[in-house]
C-alpha cells in the first residue's frame, strides 16, 4: 500500500527577531520528524537551555535534542562554512552526533570571506550582525562579476575544488577596495578547506530529498529565522535582512512544493524587541532610544546593571529609562555581542498585520512573565498599541514606506496589570484573571488564536492553549 503523503508546517517570527522561536520548536518537536531552515544563515542566534547545558545555534536548525529527528539546511540558506564547524564541534560536546541527521542542501550559497569584509565596512547603517549575509545574497542575485564566478554554492566547490581560486580572487579584489592590506588570505582559505572536508558528509546531493520525505510521510516544521518584519520585500527596507523570511519563503528556500503546506505558527514576545536601527513605533523612549541603543558597545549589558537601579528606573517618567529596566528584567542583550536591545511595548496593529500578510493559523505569545514588571511602573497598567492614525485616518496596516511609517500616530490602550509570578503555572485556568483578559483581548484584536503562552526561560515554562500542539 501507498503510504501518504505527509506535511510541512511553518514557523516565523512576527516581530524583529529574537521572539524566543527556537523554544517552541524544542516544545513540539515531538509532533514532526524533520525540522528544516529556508533563510539566513549565521546572523540567526538560537539559545536553547536545557539541563544538558546551553547551546547557541547559529546555522543548525533547532530540535537537535531529539535524536529521532532529522535536521535539514535548505538552499535559500547561506552557509558560513568555518562557523558551522564550531558549532558542529559545540554540539558534539554536548554529546549529540549529527552525523546521519543533519543534511546541508548543495544548492546553499557558500558566505565567502569577502562578503563578510564587506559587510563590516558597510553594514554599519542598517546595524547588521556582520556575518556577511547582505553580501552573500547580493552576489547570489549578481551572480558573476565578468568572468568572476561571485556565488558558490556547496555543490559548486564540491565538485570543482578549483574555485578556492575564486574565492581567493573575490577576498582580494575586495581586500583592494577598503585598503585591508593585513588579511590572512592563506590561512583563511585553508580554513575554509578544512571546513569543506568536515563538511561533506552533510552536504545532501539529492536536490529532492526533502520533498522524497515528505512523500514518504514525514512531518515537517520549518524554521524561519529572523522574522517577517525583517523580510526583504515586505519588512521595513532597508533595516532588514537579506533574505525572505515570510512564510511563503519556506516553499522557495526550504525545496518543497507549496502543496504541502498545513498551517503557519508564528511567534511573537509580550514586550517587543528590535536590533539594529530603523523604525520601532511602540519603543520606549522614541528615537532616544534608537540613539542609546546605536551606541551599543558603551550602553552594554554591564554598563546598564551598574547604572541603573531597577526598580527607580521603572516608576520613571521618562521612558527610556522604563525602557532600559525592562531590558535589564527581561535580559534583552545580544547573546553573544551584549549590545541592547531596544524594547517596545507589545505593538497589535503591528501584530495583526503580520499575522494577515503571512496567514498565520496560531500565535505563540512568548516572555509572558514580564508583563509582571508593568505593575511597577508609574501608571501601574500594561500599555499595547491599538490603533494607528495616518495622516488623520485609521490605518489598519503597516505602510509600504518607511517616510510614512515614521509619521503614524499610534493610539495606546492600558491594560489592568497582574502582580503573581506565572513561572510554575502548568494550566490556562490557573493564570491570573487580568492576564487571561488580556489575552482575550489579543486574540480578539489579532482575529488568530493562541496556541500558548510563554511564562519563563526555562524551557519548561510554558503553558499550551491547544491540545493539538
Ligand atoms: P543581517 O541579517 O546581519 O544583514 O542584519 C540585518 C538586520 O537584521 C539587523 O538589524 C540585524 O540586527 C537584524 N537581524 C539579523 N538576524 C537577526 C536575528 O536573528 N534576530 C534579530 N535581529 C536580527
Amino acid at each position: 500500500m501507498k503510504k501518504s503523503a505527509g506535511f510541512a508546517d511553518v514557523l516565523i517570527g512576527l516581530q524583529y527577531g529574537d521572539e524566543g522561536k527556537a523554544k517552541v520548536i524544542d516544545l513540539i518537536a515531538q509532533n514532526y520528524d524533520i525540522i528544516a531552515r529556508f533563510n539566513g544563515g549565521a546572523n540567526a542566534g538560537h539559545t536553547i537551555e536545557t539541563n544538558k547545558g546551553r547551546v547557541a545555534l547559529h546555522q543548525v536548525p533547532s530540535g537537535i535534542f531529539y535524536e529521532d529527528k532529522l535536521l535539514y539546511v535548505g538552499s535559500g540558506c547561506v552557509v558560513d562554512m568555518c562557523k558551522l564547524v564550531k558549532e558542529l564541534e559545540g554540539v558534539k560536546k554536548l554529546g549529540i552526533e549529527l552525523q546521519g541527521r543533519l543534511f546541508i542542501s548543495d544548492q546553499a550559497s557558500i558566505v565567502q570571506p569577502h562578503h563578510i569584509l564587506v559587510d563590516i565596512h558597510t553594514g554599519g547603517g542598517i546595524g547588521t550582525t556582520k556575518n556577511g549575509i547582505g553580501p552573500a545574497y547580493a552576489d547570489k542575485a549578481l551572480r558573476m562579476d565578468d568572468n568572476r564566478l561571485l556565488n558558490i554554492k556547496l555543490g559548486d566547490l564540491l565538485d570543482k575544488p578549483e574555485l578556492f581560486t575564486a574565492i581567493q580572487e573575490n577576498l582580494e579584489t575586495t581586500m583592494r577596495r577598503y585598503n585591508e592590506g593585513k588579511y590572512p588570505v592563506s590561512q583563511t582559505l585553508a580554513d575554509m578547506r578544512k571546513a569543506l572536508t568536515l563538511l561533506t558528509p552533510f552536504i545532501q546531493r539529492d536536490t529532492l530529498f526533502l520533498q522524497k520525505q515528505i512523500e514518504s510521510g514525514k512531518k515537517v516544521l520549518f524554521e524561519g529565522a529572523q522574522s517577517s518584519m525583517l523580510d526583504i520585500t515586505k519588512g521595513l527596507v532597508p533595516y532588514v535582512t537579506s533574505s525572505n523570511t515570510v512564510a511563503a519563503a519556506a516553499f522557495v528556500g526550504g525545496d518543497v512544493p507549496v502543496k504541502y503546506h498545513r498551517k503557519t505558527i508564528g511567534v511573537a514576545k509580550a514586550i517587543m524587541s528590535r536590533v539594529g536601527n530603523g523604525p520601532f513605533t511602540s519603543e520606549f523612549g522614541g528615537e532616544t532610544s534608537e540613539q542609546y541603543c546605536m551606541e551599543s558597545d558603551k550602553h552594554n549589558k554591564d554598563y546598564e546593571k551598574a547604572t541603573y537601579n531597577v526598580e527607580e528606573s521603572l516608576k520613571s517618567k521618562n521612558m527610556l529609562e522604563v525602557g532600559i529596566a525592562l531590558r535589564i528584567l527581561g535580559n534583552e542583550y545580544g547573546t553573544v555581542t551584549k549590545r541592547p536591545r531596544r524594547i517596545g511595548m507589545l505593538d497589535l496593529v503591528q501584530l495583526r498585520f503580520v499575522a494577515k500578510l503571512n496567514g498565520v493559523d496560531e500565535i505563540f505569545l512568548n516572555k509572558c512573565d514580564l508583563l509582571v514588571d508593568f505593575a511597577r511602573t508609574k501608571k501601574a497598567k500594561i500599555p499595547l498599541i491599538e490603533k494607528y492614525t495616518l495622516q488623520g485616518k485609521h490605518i489598519d496596516y503597516i505602510p509600504g514606506s518607511n517616510t510614512a511609517y515614521r509619521q503614524v500616530t499610534p493610539e495606546i490602550g492600558y491594560h489592568d496589570a497582574f502582580t503573581e509570578t506565572i513561572s510554575k503555572i502548568q494550566h490556562k485556568a490557573d493564570l491570573p484573571k487580568d492576564l487571561l483578559s488580556l489575552l482575550e483581548t489579543i486574540e480578539k484584536q489579532t482575529d488568530t488564536k493562541l496556541l500558548g503562552i510563554g511564562t519563563g526561560a526555562k524551557r519548561e515554562e510554558y503553558v499550551l492553549f491547544s491540545k493539538e500542539a
